[in-house]
Formats: C-alpha cells, sequence, structure tokens
C-alpha cells in the first residue's frame, strides 16, 4: 500500500523504475531468521532472485549466506563481504573458470550436479593442491506442484544427480582425494505455495541420508534448498509463513545431533518488497480491447511474458476512484508476449499515470534485459527522498 506522499515523489521521478521497501524487507528477514534460529536452522540467500546493492546489503547484514549459481554470483557475494564460508555455489553449469575462482575463495561448498562435475572439481582442486567441500545436489524425483517452468526435481529435469547414479557417485566421492563430502542437497522447484510437498521432500532426504551413511559417509549437512512462494495477489500481506514452512522440516526431517539444516530462500525473502513503477504512455480503446501502454515492458519485467506469472497491477493515479474499466496492461517492446495482464479491471485511465506492478522483488530486477536497446532500469528505495 502506497502512501499519497510515496506517489507524490514516485510522480516526480523519470519512470520506469523498481521502488524498493527496505523496511519491509529488514522486517521479511527478521520473521525469517527468528523462525529459522527457533530449530537452529542456516538460511542462505539465492542471491539468484535479486543482487541489487541495497538488497543484498540489508541481507548480508542480517547474517545470512549466499546460494550463488554463477562465479558471478559468487564474485558478487564475496565483494560485497559475505564472509566466504557462508558461500554455496550451485548450478549444472559450472565452468572451469567459475570453479577456479570459487576454489581460490574457499567457499563453503560445491554444490555437484553431475558425477562429470565431480571429477572436475576434484581435478582443478587437486592442481591447487586444496580440498574443495562438496554436497551432492540429488534430483529426488518430487514433484513441487508448481508452474512446469519453475519445477526443479522431476526425473525429466536437467538439475541434480539422479537417484539411479548415486553408486556410482559414492565411488567417485571414495576415490577422490581432493574432495570432502559433506552433505546432500535439494531443491525441488521454487514458487511453491502447497506446502505439503515438503513433507515429500523430506522423507526423500531422511532415505538419501540413511543411504550415505549407510555406505560410510557422514552426512554433515542436509540442504533442503528454497522454494517457499508469495502470495501475489496479496501484495499488501506482505511476510510469507516462515514459521509453518520451518516447522514442516522440524517435524519431517530425521536431524541427528551433528547435522545441520540448511536452506535457500529467495523468492519468499525479497519478492514482495518491490514494486515496478511506470507511467501510462497511451491509452488506446478499441472495439474489443482496451490497451494501457506502459514505459515498461518485458525487459523491465520479464515474469508475466515468460511465465504467464501474475502480478496485481494498481493505478496509483486513480487509487480514489472505482474499477471500472477493463484493460489489457501492455508494454512498448515489439513482442505480443509483451504483456503484463490482461483483462485488467481498474479506474479509468490516462496518459501519464502512474502505475504500480507489485511483488516484483524477486526475479524482477535481476532479469531484466537490453531487448529494443532499452535503457539500464534503475531503482530507488525510500531512503532517496
Ligand atoms: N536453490 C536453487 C538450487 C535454485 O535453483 C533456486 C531457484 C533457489 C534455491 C531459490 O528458489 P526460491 O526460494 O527463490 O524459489 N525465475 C523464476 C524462478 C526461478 C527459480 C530458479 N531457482 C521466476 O521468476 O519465477
Amino acid at each position: 500500500m502506497f502512501s499519497d506522499k510515496d506517489i507524490a515523489h514516485f510522480s516526480n521521478l523519470e519512470t520506469p523504475f523498481y521502488y524498493y521497501d527496505l523496511e519491509l524487507l529488514q522486517n521479511t528477514i527478521k520473521t525469517c531468521t527468528n523462525a529459522a534460529n527457533k530449530y537452529e536452522f542456516h538460511v542462505h540467500y539465492a542471491m539468484k532472485a535479486n543482487f541489487n546493492d541495497k538488497v543484498i546489503n540489508e541481507i548480508r547484514q542480517a547474517g545470512l549466506g549466499a546460494d550463488c549459481v554463477s562465479g558471478g554470483e559468487v564474485r558478487k557475494a564475496i565483494e560485497s563481504g559475505f564472509e566466504n564460508h557462508k558461500v554455496v555455489f550451485a548450478g549444472v553449469g559450472k565452468s572451469d573458470k567459475e570453479i577456479n575462482y570459487a576454489l581460490d575463495h574457499n567457499i563453503f561448498c560445491f554444490n555437484v550436479e553431475s558425477l562429470q562435475e565431480l571429477e572436475v572439481i576434484n581435478e582443478l582442486a587437486a592442481q591447487k593442491q586444496k580440498t574443495a567441500k562438496v554436497a551432492i545436489r540429488i534430483n529426488p524425483n518430487v514433484d513441487a506442484h508448481t508452474h512446469a517452468n519453475i519445477t526443479t526435481g522431476l526425473d525429466e529435469n536437467k538439475f541434480g544427480i539422479n537417484s539411479w547414479d548415486m553408486l556410482a557417485c559414492a565411488e567417485i566421492l571414495r576415490k577422490s582425494a581432493n574432495l570432502e563430502f559433506i552433505g546432500i542437497h535439494f531443491h525441488i522447484g521454487s514458487q511453491i505455495t502447497n506446502l505439503d510437498v515438503y513433507k515429500n521432500l523430506c522423507v526423500r532426504v531422511n532415505e538419501f541420508a540413511s543411504w550415505f551413511e549407510d555406505k560410510g559417509f557422514k552426512v554433515g549437512v542436509l540442504n533442503v534448498g528454497g522454494g517457499l512462494g508469495i502470495d501475489y495477489h496479496k501484495p499488501d500481506q506482505q511476510i510469507p509463513d516462515f514459521e509453518a514452512y520451518f516447522k514442516i522440516f522440524n517435524d519431517f526431517l530425521d536431524v541427528k545431533p551433528y547435522q545441520e539444516v540448511h536452506f535457500e530462500l529467495g523468492r519468499a525473502l525479497v519478492g514482495q518488497c518491490a514494486s515496478l513503477i511506470s507511467r501510462v504512455l497511451y491509452v488506446k480503446n478499441g472495439k474489443k480491447k482496451n490497451f494501457v501502454v506502459l514505459d515498461a515492458g518485458m525487459t523491465e519485467l520479464m515474469r508475466p511474458a515468460l511465465y504467464q506469472a501474475y502480478h496485481q497491477i494498481e493505478n496509483l493515479s486513480k487509487k480514489q476512484e472505482p474499477a471500472t474499466v477493463k484493460y489489457d496492461i501492455v508494454g512498448p517492446i515489439c513482442e505480443s508476449t509483451d504483456c503484463f495482464g490482461k483483462e485488467v479491471l481498474l479506474p479509468e485511465t490516462h496518459r501519464n499515470d502512474v502505475f504500480a506492478i507489485r511483488s516484483t522483488g524477486a526475479y524482477g530486477e535481476v532479469m531484466a534485459s537490453h531487448y529494443n536497446l532499452r535503457e539500464d532500469i534503475r531503482s530507488y528505495t525510500a531512503q532517496d527522498f
């Protein structure tokens, strides 16, 4: 919910831009860490969700670790002051250069996603006379019941090592002198709103942990990934139910006294703390459809074009007026999928009205592109006004 003062500030600025509510971010982080601390759970922030400096600064200050998915993210985490021993490096396609960078910076661990990758990390670590800590990312074949494009833990997905390769994996671990096995890692998908799927995940984690221990490996870390969803229909009801989320893992995971439970949360931490603020360039009233053309497009927020994702759209300039007209809300990009919402019921809209596209803190700014030679996207916080 924006105050009249916020809206007045927005009206004076060049659009489009992301507006970050750092107070909400701080409260979200605090709620998350309080809930996690209750069970001594460790939370890494999935940096891919948003690596805006202002955002990651809050997260680093709160003491969270960083879950990175490229050499660039590992570098960003380290240069932003995350402690090296709290940096995790996941991803199906780590290049030699990226692995070497991470080895040089003694990160906490690599979440390894294939047998071949294990061999490569061992080789590169040997060249540096180092020992690389590794967790095995296992594909548990658990359905996350989310959008197909953001499901990651099924047999047909490219992520992780499949169960039928576990014996071979154990063999490689045993003979690799420069690898130290520290635990197992899972991530079944994103924007998960049915928490029951995590119960199924816990069953699989318990099975795989026992399997490794039976083979003589000490499983020190159970990393269950992230994926906790947010309510895109209720951007003002902002903080996800971290209590309920962590409780499931406390209730359903078999955690031995020497084991740590790790999480990699992205969206749940940052999703609600930003809105994309944009201005109406044109209103086109047609026979069949009315279009609002915004100055933001899929180049600034890709999710609707890529996943038909829903984001609440508000006309801030007409906040007090009744919603009476249906509009398709589109951007200026030369693609038909450049559409933020169809048949959205809004107050009668005019050129220069200021719009907010809500819940865009996660996978918004980071997925922006320069297609159509668009300018860099700006961002502001209340401190900038
Ligand atoms: N850990 C791993 C290994 C991941 O692949 C991801 C997200 C996360 C953690 C964090 O997931 P989260 O807690 O944010 O759900 N661009 C898509 C989402 C892609 C998620 C990729 N992996 C979107 O806009 O919905």
